[in-house]
């Protein structure tokens, strides 16, 4: 089967669903050996999957293992393709919450520069996030909201050829990257997924034609199964708030959410995804300006932050230690080493150094960023804030990674598009994988 298989995807062939679920389920019982699957990954890589097939390879990963379902139908997750200073979960789970919705977040960790959302969690003492189902969702349902480390036994097959794919550099093949996002997100069991796709030089996407031809597969994959869907396709050319670090980010998100902090760019993709979420959620009760309204109403009335309390208390956390979260006190300032305007900022750079900083000097170790793509700056202005015991290594390194030019680079947009009008109905699913899909699920 197996080498019928390889052959004929190598040939440019469309393999059908029950093909794919065969596969899934052999390789994880053992019978398939990881060889076989390198070189069909390789295939796909190179030829690509269909609609269908990606539908199919999503469905049988799915079923390689539990899943869950949300009690209340307008549950609502959201998932960012990673990026650098991304603090965005941390505020709009406990914003969204505080307008009615529930949200039930998995979170992954850090993957390469990006950040995770549980290492920034965990930056406080005591919290958890390996919560099992029913305690995940009866913090949801008590508190509004919860963010849970996506369990093992929720699709063990994408983890195991995740993995190879690490390890054969075929991690970048969009249907491999769709059916890995979306069938995490369908098994977590909420109604409906905001996904954020990150676009620019601190992203896996580099271009928007990419990451809006993504949005449109995560959306359109995630219809398939019967959740409502929508993504937002937003700018990672630059670190999007200030703070780059475990704790750090989260010290940015509980000072956003207080209302002592407002970093435009973080709050401007705050305020989208949010909204999105919201009328993902609940269609019949939210439309742009209603969402609009609750939104601010529950971040300036302190319902928000009081939501982020009740989040972090019911995980573990206390409310003295979010208090007392503060940066690293060895503190240094990388400065501009001349005058102009800053036409770009390498944003890897900056996340790794944070990684680095974090890894040696703890939760409180990292990087705040002071000086944005645009800025007009004078000679020994401050670029950035690091933070850790070793600062001093890292300052110079840091300041490189912001170019200083003569001109003002052309402005650049925050959110490139939205996709997934409700209007355009539920179901954007056809085929017969699709129907096979849907099936699957309406059997759990
Ligand atoms: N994130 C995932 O979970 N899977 C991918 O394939 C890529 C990013
Ligand atoms: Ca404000």
């Amino acid at each position: 089967m197996m080498r019928r298989a390889i052959a004929r995807k190598r040939d440019g062939d469309a393999l059908d669903a029950r093909v794919w679920r065969d596969i899934v389920a052999s390789f994880l019982a053992g019978s398939i050996d990881d060889a076989q699957v390198a070189a069909l990954l390789m295939a796909v890589t190179i030829r690509g999957l269909d609609d269908d097939e990606t539908t199919a390879l999503t469905s049988a990963f799915i079923d390689s293992g539990e899943t869950l379902r949300a009690p209340d139908e307008r549950t609502v997750d959201k998932h960012s393709s990673g990026g650098v200073a991304d603090t965005a979960s941390l505020v709009v789970v406990p914003l969204v919450a505080a307008c009615g919705i529930p949200v039930a977040k998995l979170s992954g960790r850090a993957l390469g520069h990006t950040g995770g959302t549980l290492d920034k969690l965990e930056a406080l003492p005591g919290l958890r996030t390996d919560l099992d189902p029913e305690a995940f969702f009866a913090i949801v349902d008590r508190v509004g909201c919860a963010i849970a480390a996506q369990s093992a036994r929720l699709v063990p097959a994408d983890k195991r050829i995740y993995a190879l794919r690490d390890r054969t550099s075929t991690v970048s093949a969009p249907g491999l990257i769709a059916a890995s996002i979306v069938s995490k997100k369908i098994a977590g069991g909420a109604r409906a997924i905001v996904y954020d796709v990150k676009c620019g030089n601190g992203a896996f996407v580099h271009d928007v034609p990419g990451a809006r031809a993504l949005a449109r597969s995560l959306v359109d994959l995630t219809r398939a199964f019967g959740r409502r869907a929508r993504a937002i396709v937003s700018d990672m050319n630059e670190p999007l708030g200030r703070a780059i670090g475990t704790g750090l980010e989260l010290c940015e998100a509980r000072d956003l959410l207080r209302g002592e902090h407002d970093d435009p760019r973080l709050l401007a993709i705050v305020m989208r995804l949010a909204s999105a979420m919201l009328a993902a959620a609940a269609p019949s009760t939210f439309d742009a300006s209603s969402a609009r309204v609750s939104l601010e109403a529950a971040l300036h009335g302190g319902h928000a932050y009081e939501t982020f309390f009740a989040m972090l208390r019911a995980q573990g956390g206390s409310d003295r230690d979010l208090e007392m979260l503060a940066p690293h006190p060895t503190a240094l300032a990388a400065v501009a080493d001349r005058a102009g305007y800053v036409t770009g900022i390498e944003t890897v750079g900056l996340g790794e150094r944070a990684r680095d900083l974090v890894a040696t000097s703890g939760a409180r170790a990292g990087i705040v960023v002071r000086a944005r793509v645009g800025d007009r700056i004078a000679h020994g202005d401050v670029l950035a804030v690091v933070h850790g015991h070793d600062a001093a290594t890292m300052v110079t390194e840091i300041a490189r990674c912001f170019t200083i030019g003569d001109d003002a680079p052309q402005a650049r947009s925050l959110v490139y598009d939205e996709i997934g009008d409700l209007s355009e109905g539920t179901f954007a699913a056809t085929g017969t994988a699709r129907a096979s899909a849907r099936s699957t699920l309406e059997r759990k």
